[in-house]
């Protein structure tokens, strides 16, 4: 019903959203992830195709399920997977969200093979990876990109951090600390911060109901 009076909100807009955790391989059949579920970006991506809007999703390795005449879905693996998959649509948005979990590092090089068990001890090399919303805010033009923060401690001044440095309009803190919150739950508890400082604090809601709020600030501002 909400949605149907908000339907024509944003047609005619593009949008890429980044949804779900990243995988990054070791080898052949191991990887090292995280426990995102995909539910919040692939929830902003109904919202936003709900106000008339078309989606690129990005979506790592995740079980969410959505189809849409207006949305392009790309699955991904790896966070450079998830990289060339934004850059590839980049220029045609007029904004984006990134909801995902990208891992913030990958296994310096991949075993072609499966590794066997061999020393008591095995030590695995770290290379940090590409910023997907990094990049984005760092070729920004006209798009609106908006980013997410999960903090366990000083969320607000983290926020603000990323806000700054990662070149947004605004930040989705969520914080660890907000039982309900967070990662696989259907539920979650934000603080919307605009880079002008204002913020915007909400309830605890379903994760629909937080998109929606997410995507009717957006259509506001465009
Ligand atoms: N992000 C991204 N690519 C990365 C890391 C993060 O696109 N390699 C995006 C996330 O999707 C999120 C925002 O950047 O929208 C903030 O992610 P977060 O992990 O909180 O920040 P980091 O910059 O990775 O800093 P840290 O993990 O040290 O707090
Ligand atoms: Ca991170």
């Amino acid at each position: 019903k909400r949605f149907f009076i908000d339907g024509n909100k944003l047609a005619g807009k593009r949008f890429v959203v980044t949804a779900g955790p990243t995988y990054e391989a070791i080898d052949p059949v191991r990887f090292i992830g995280n426990h995102s579920s995909g539910k919040m970006g692939v929830s902003i991506a109904k919202a936003l195709l709900s106000m008339g809007a078309e989606v690129d999703l990005i979506l790592g390795p995740s079980k969410q399920e959505i189809h849409h005449e207006r949305l392009n879905r790309v699955d991904v693996k790896s966070a450079e997977d998830m990289l060339a998959a934004v850059q590839a649509v980049y220029d045609k948005v007029d904004g984006g969200v990134f909801a995902a979990a990208v891992a913030d590092y990958r296994p310096k090089t991949q075993a072609a093979q499966k590794i066997k068990k061999k020393a008591d001890s095995l030590t695995i090399e770290l290379v940090k990876n590409p910023d997907v919303l990094g990049w984005a805010g760092a070729n920004k033009k006209e798009q609106f990109l908006v980013g997410f923060a999960l903090e366990t401690n000083n969320a607000l001044e983290h926020g603000k951090g990323k806000l700054a440095r990662k070149n947004l309009d605004a930040i989705i803190i969520n914080t660890l600390e907000d039982k309900g919150a967070g990662f696989g739950g259907d539920t979650n508890k934000i603080t919307l911060l605009e880079k002008d400082n204002n913020f915007h604090n909400f309830e605890l809601k379903s994760k629909d109901d937080v998109a929606y709020d997410i995507v009717n600030f957006i259509a506001n501002k465009l």
